[in-house]
């Protein structure tokens, strides 16, 4: 009797598990894409702030014309090329969920460099430090603002310039994952973890790597100052510099609403 009992149990155990399991599956499918999504519009934003940097930097040059408009223009045209999506403003208002993110992140983009005009317009003055790392760092801080709890983006190093951008633990672990012979190059990489709540959170993480543009302040020699006056971490062309690292709500809000 117990044995049937206890067998039974079992069963529907199994049954339970296998009608939840898909669902799951299909969740953490949806969280990959959009994290990937996240993580390429943040490395466009990175690409474009790169591609001005002599402009930016120039102190002939008063007014360089680099208005919020002119890098949301150019930011969408790079994140389509790059993904095929095509993301706007208006989207921060979307009732779908990744769309919102998305728009979030391109407004909040925007806003660093329309906060950013007096500095950047300046005469007289070299680096103004608008740079990839910094850029991203702030848009970073008004997304995770914007979009509220359970939401984070940043970039994290193992070598961190800025203590804010230090990683945790388990950014720790995954940077040293990337950094393993065999590593699939440029492959995000997305997990649920459990907090000690018992609560739940979505964790992805998409590898940067020193490219011949980063090793004028990353580069060596090993200990000089850039132009940053920060030290120079001595990398060389192809290693893993950090990540781009995301945390969503899990399950993701479109789910929990349906509930
Ligand atoms: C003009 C100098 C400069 C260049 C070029 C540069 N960086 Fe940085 N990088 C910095 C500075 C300064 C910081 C600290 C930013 C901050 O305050 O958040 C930084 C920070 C970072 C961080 C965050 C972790 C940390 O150290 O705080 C990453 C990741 C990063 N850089 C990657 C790159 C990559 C990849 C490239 C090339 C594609 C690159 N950087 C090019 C100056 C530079």
């Amino acid at each position: 009797m117990l044995r049937k009992f206890v067998y039974n149990g079992f069963v529907l155990l199994f049954v339970a598990c296998m009608s939840i399991a898909p669902l799951y599956a299909e969740d953490e499918k949806e969280l990959e894409k959009r994290a990937e999504l996240v993580s390429k519009l943040l490395v466009s934003c990175r690409a474009i702030i790169a591609e001005h940097q002599d402009l930016f930097n120039d102190p002939e040059k008063g007014d360089k014309g680099f208005t919020g408009d002119l890098y949301v223009s150019q930011l969408k045209k790079h994140f389509k090329d790059a993904t095929g999506v095509e993301v706007s403003e208006d989207d921060a208002n979307s009732a779908d969920q990744t769309e919102k993110i998305l728009g979030t992140l391109l407004v909040s983009s925007k806003t660093v460099i329309e906060e950013s005009q007096q500095v950047l317009n300046k005469k007289g003055r070299g680096f103004k430090k608008i740079i990839p790392a910094i850029v991203g760092r702030r848009t970073g801080y008004k997304y995770n603002k914007a979009l509220g709890a359970g939401y984070n983006l940043k970039q994290t190093s193992i070598q961190f310039r800025n203590p804010a951008n230090h990683p945790d633990a388990f950014e720790i672990e995954n940077l040293k994952e990337f950094e393993k012979n065999g590593y699939p190059k440029g492959k995000g990489k997305g997990t649920v973890v459990t907090n000690i709540d018992g609560s739940k959170t979505y964790r992805y993480m998409l590898p940067l790597y020193i490219t011949s543009a980063c090793l004028k302040c990353h580069g060596g020699p090993k200990g000089e100052r850039d132009i940053s006056k920060k030290i120079k971490e001595g990398y060389k062309e192809g290693e893993i510099r950090g990540a781009i690292s995301l945390k969503f709500p899990y399950p993701p809000e479109n789910l929990a609403k349906a509930e």
